[in-house]
């Protein structure tokens, strides 16, 4: 699988994410994990991302691309991969298909899950998260363990800063402005699927596995 999982803000590409990822053995590359994970250790990348990261923006295309870059070129993407939330932008588009053009490694599949704007807010809004693994919770819906640690992995859960409703809007802003022309953009390559995101999770997943090609 050389794939790219796409879609809104809390639109389940983090929590599909690594059930496919899981099933066809390939990494999970999640740009906003690694980001978030560099601005936890402090480095001058999740110095540089933090700002960016903490008012809703996308960080600068140069930024993520060398960081994809560098994460493409481990062993372990080699067999495949999952993109989530990579690219974001048409210049990253570009730069992603004249890196797998490089590596004669075409993409196979580009996934568009789709959830309504409401649904959106809700699942942000009663978002947990854990900061090593990246699972993600949901107060009502996907309910933590009762201690607040993470079921997987037993570290402390956390809300995200960037959930608190005004970033939401400013991301949701953000995503049609500079991600959502990326529909056209695949579309005209023959890549694109579009999946309905709404409906427990599970049937999700079966609906985005039914849509795989590669
Ligand atoms: P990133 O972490 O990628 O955030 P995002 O795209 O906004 O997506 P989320 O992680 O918020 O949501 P998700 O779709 O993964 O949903 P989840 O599965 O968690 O990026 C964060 C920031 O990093 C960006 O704003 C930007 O600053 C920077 N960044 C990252 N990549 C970048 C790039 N390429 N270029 C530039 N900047 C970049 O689910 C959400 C909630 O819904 C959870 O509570 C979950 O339990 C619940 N849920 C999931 N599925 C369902 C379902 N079927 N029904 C009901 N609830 C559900």
């Amino acid at each position: 699988m050389r794939a790219v999982l796409m879609g809104p803000p809390g639109a389940g590409k983090g929590t599909q994410a690594k059930f496919l990822a899981k099933d066809a053995a390939v990494p999970q590359i999640a740009t906003g994990d690694i980001l978030r994970k560099a601005r936890e250790e402090g480095t001058p990348l999740g110095r540089e991302a933090q700002s960016y990261m903490d008012r809703g923006d996308l960080v600068p295309d140069a930024v993520v691309i060398g960081l994809i870059e560098q994460r493409l070129s481990q062993q372990d993407a080699a067999q495949g991969f999952l993109l989530d939330g990579f690219p974001r932008t048409v210049p990253q588009a570009g730069a992603l298909d004249r890196l797998l053009e490089e590596m004669s490694q075409p993409l196979h599949d580009v996934l568009l899950i789709e959830v309504p704007e409401e649904a959106i807010v809700h699942r942000l809004s009663g978002r947990r998260t854990c900061p090593s693994c990246g699972r993600a919770y949901h107060v009502e819906t996907a309910p933590p363990p009762a201690d607040g640690r993470c079921g997987s992995c037993g570290s402390e859960l956390v809300t995200r800063p960037d959930d608190r409703l005004e970033t939401v809007q400013a991301r949701l802003k953000v995503y049609a402005e500079s991600t959502a022309p990326l529909r056209d953009y695949y579309a005209a390559r023959g890549l694109l699927r579009t999946v309905d995101g709404v409906g427990p999770v599970e049937e999700v997943t079966a609906r985005l596995k039914a849509a795989l090609r590669g």
